[in-house]
């Protein structure tokens, strides 16, 4: 018997300047996870200077590169592996923070094993990008050989501190501020209408989103604001944790392929996609009935968009999502991207056998078919 249940793991330190905790950890040894942005922005740096004075010495691997494979946890877990640490800290965004979750997947395997002298770290997270809330979820996204994303979920995964310190956002390039920004709209949006969406997930997707609505245009336009920074960071972690409890949808699945198949952002796949998902959940061109339907016309009501039936609900709430998604400069399509046509009519069927695998199907409000995934993808391109 399952028992419905919702998981507060992290401990969340938040606003300007939070980082300094690191001067208050316990522990010998980090192993600080981060890649080389991070190391030229001086915020590697500072996180070592911060944990030297709390007495920590640190080995630093910066071999991290957007969308992670398995190659770059190879190669993390071997210099893990050399320097016996005691303290494991994420520094950088989602792709930084999944690889060592990654690391942390297998040390923990490693440490089951008998005579292993590996133990499991003190976990924290310190994202450098207001989007995958990965900084308090369980779930890694890994590319595999096959050049495939694939969802690691495992809850041992999950950090023990996660440290939202908005001045770390500061310099994110306006493109990443709208792809990773667009990520967190789509995670509450999903964790909203997911089939495993409890009255604990629904209070931080709805907060989430008007945090969203409200703040993340103002940092696409001038990322040094802080007080929205603020915002929009505490937004992206309170979608991540009605994420890892409600799991996603198919607009994540979709994503997860397209991005594997093409090289593109998380949050731009997630960006192309999100209009024709949601028309294809509400059955739009039909009775507009179901669960996602619903659910859609609530969040217009969180907006205070215009609800008088659940159709302008729905209409309206998708049409206000796409508006956003273009004034933060997202294309209109997959073809402007540079994509080529034949090229992307040969992926499709693949993309759709791979998309309906995914970990995030599951507890998409509407089960699609193969060929209704394909018809989305076209939609979109
Ligand atoms: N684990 C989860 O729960 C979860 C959820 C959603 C997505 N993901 C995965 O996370 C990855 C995407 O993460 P992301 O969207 O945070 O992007 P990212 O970590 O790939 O970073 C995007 C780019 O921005 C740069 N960058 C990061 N922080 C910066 C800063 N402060 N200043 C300047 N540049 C900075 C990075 O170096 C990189 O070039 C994907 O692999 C996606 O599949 C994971
Ligand atoms: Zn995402």
């Amino acid at each position: 018997m399952v028992f419905d249940n919702f998981i507060l793991k992290s401990r969340v330190y938040f606003n300007n300047q939070s980082m300094q905790l690191l001067k208050k950890v316990t522990g010998s040894r980090a192993f600080i996870v981060s890649d080389s942005i991070m190391e030229k922005l001086g915020y590697l740096q500072k996180a070592r200077e911060y944990l030297s004075e709390a007495g920590i010495s640190s080995t630093i691997f910066t071999g991290v590169h957007p969308d992670p494979d398995v190659k770059v946890i190879a190669d993390g877990l071997k210099l893990y592996q050399e320097c016996k640490a005691d303290v494991l800290v994420a520094l950088g965004g989602g792709s930084v923070i999944d690889t060592a979750k990654g690391i942390l997947y297998f040390v923990e395997k490693l440490g089951k094993v008998e005579d292993s002298d590996i133990k499991k770290p003190f976990f924290i997270a310190i994202p450098s990008t207001s989007g995958t809330g990965s900084e308090v979820t369980d779930f890694s996204v890994i590319t595999n050989e096959d050049n495939k994303k694939v969802c690691i979920v495992d809850e041992s995964m999950a950090p023990d501190i996660a440290i939202l310190d908005s001045t770390c956002i500061q310099h994110v390039p306006q493109r990443v501020v709208a792809d990773t920004g667009i990520d967190v709209l789509v995670h509450a949006i999903e964790a909203y209408v997911s089939t495993k969406a409890t009255d604990f997930s629904d209070a931080l997707a709805e907060k989430a989103l008007k945090l969203i609505f409200n703040n993340l245009e103002i940092i696409y336009q001038d990322i040094k604001n802080q007080a929205a920074r603020d915002r929009v960071q505490n937004a992206s972690c309170m979608a991540g944790i009605a994420f890892t409890n409600a799991n996603l949808g198919i607009n994540h699945s979709l994503a997860h392929a397209l991005g594997g198949a093409f090289g593109i952002a998380h949050g731009r796949a997630n960006a192309l996609l999100l209009k024709a998902v949601m028309e294809f959940n509400a059955d739009l061109a039909g009775n507009v009935t179901g669960r996602a339907a619903e659910r859609y016309a609530k969040l217009a009501a969180v907006l205070q968009l215009p609800v008088r039936t659940r159709r302008e609900g729905v209409v309206n709430f998708i049409m206000a999502v796409d508006k956003l998604i273009k004034r933060l400069g997202v294309e209109d399509n997959i073809r402007k991207l540079g994509i080529d046509q034949s090229e992307f009519e040969n992926a499709l069927n693949n993309m759709a056998e791979t998309a309906l695998l995914d970990r995030c199907t599951p507890t998409n409000p509407r089960q699609p078919s193969k060929e209704e995934l394909i018809q989305i993808y076209h939609k979109c391109y």
